[in-house]
């Protein structure tokens, strides 16, 4: 693994014991769908499918699509959040597999192909190569089967909060080897992060990469949405959605921006 990789693998170990206390995981074993309005409303009936999610984190969102009757494989680099999806599984009785290791090496470390890669909020930012991520994608897909991806918009992350404004602060475009540094003193959930856990690096892939890469990579595009709600607070000033308590957007005196997209794409038959 790179140098950055290990300040990334370093900063998540140190948010999964900090999430296992923020995320509403009494809820969810009470039975409560983790998944978020978008792509609850996307995804379709995922019921029988071979589901690879990719970037699991602690599991909640993997086990919301068993409960959704899907057979799940997560993958996450963190070992104390894979140890933290199994304990989720085991508690809650609902079954799925979950692999630890490097999204890049998913093709070595995982031999099934699925129906269904499923990735969403937080992790695409966290990849250096986003063309390798779309030849990854592929290799783990079954002739036919289809990627779905919600994150933040790449107009989103270039902006960050100034004086009760949104300035133009980061660039559009980053290369594997010129990664955005971060150091943060709080994670999504708004608690702190330690010292020694909260630097961290990230890449910025424009829509034009992400979904070049799939195309090149074979796959087809379904659809490309984009919206004005995102599922965090990504700065301060956003307010909660009317409609949906648990997305974010820009206060309405504000032009309004895309603040999340979601892709569906298929991977040809033959
Ligand atoms: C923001 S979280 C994903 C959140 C997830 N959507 C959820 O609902 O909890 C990002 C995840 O990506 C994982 N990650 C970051 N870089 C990775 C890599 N190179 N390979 C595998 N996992 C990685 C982190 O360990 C973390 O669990």
């Amino acid at each position: 693994m790179t140098s950055y990789a290990d300040t990334n693998l370093k900063n998540w170990e140190c948010r999964v014991p900090i999430h296992l206390k923020s995320y509403p995981l009494e809820k969810f074993k009470a039975g409560w769908d983790p998944l978020f309005p978008i792509e609850a409303k996307e995804i379709g009936n995922v019921a029988g499918l071979d589901v690879l999610h990719l970037q699991c984190h602690i599991g909640m969102d993997s086990l919301g699509l068993v409960r959704r009757g899907a057979n799940v494989t997560g993958l996450d680099f963190s070992p104390s959040a894979v140890t933290a999806a199994l304990g989720l599984a085991k508690e809650t009785g609902l079954k799925a597999k979950f692999v630890e290791g490097d999204i890049y090496d998913a093709p070595k470390l995982i031999k099934k192909k699925f129906d269904l890669v499923y990735t969403t909020w937080g992790t695409i930012t966290w990849l250096p190569d986003i063309k390798k991520w779309s030849a990854v994608v592929a290799k783990m897909l079954k002739p036919g089967g289809r990627l779905y991806l919600a994150d933040g918009h790449p107009t989103m992350l270039i902006m960050e909060e100034e004086e009760g404004r949104l300035v133009h602060k980061f660039p559009w475009r980053t290369d594997p080897d010129t990664p955005l540094y971060f150091d943060e003193e709080i994670t999504y959930t708004g608690d702190a992060l330690p010292k020694d856990g909260s630097a961290s690096y990230d890449w910025a892939h424009p829509l034009s990469s992400i979904i070049g890469g799939l195309l090149e990579n074979g796959l087809r595009l379904d659809f490309l949405h984009e919206h004005e709600t995102v599922a965090w607070p990504y700065v301060t000033l956003m307010v909660t959605d009317p409609d949906e308590p648990r997305m974010f957007r820009l206060p309405e005196n504000l032009p309004q921006l895309p603040l999340s997209f979601s892709i569906g794409a298929t991977r040809a038959l033959s």
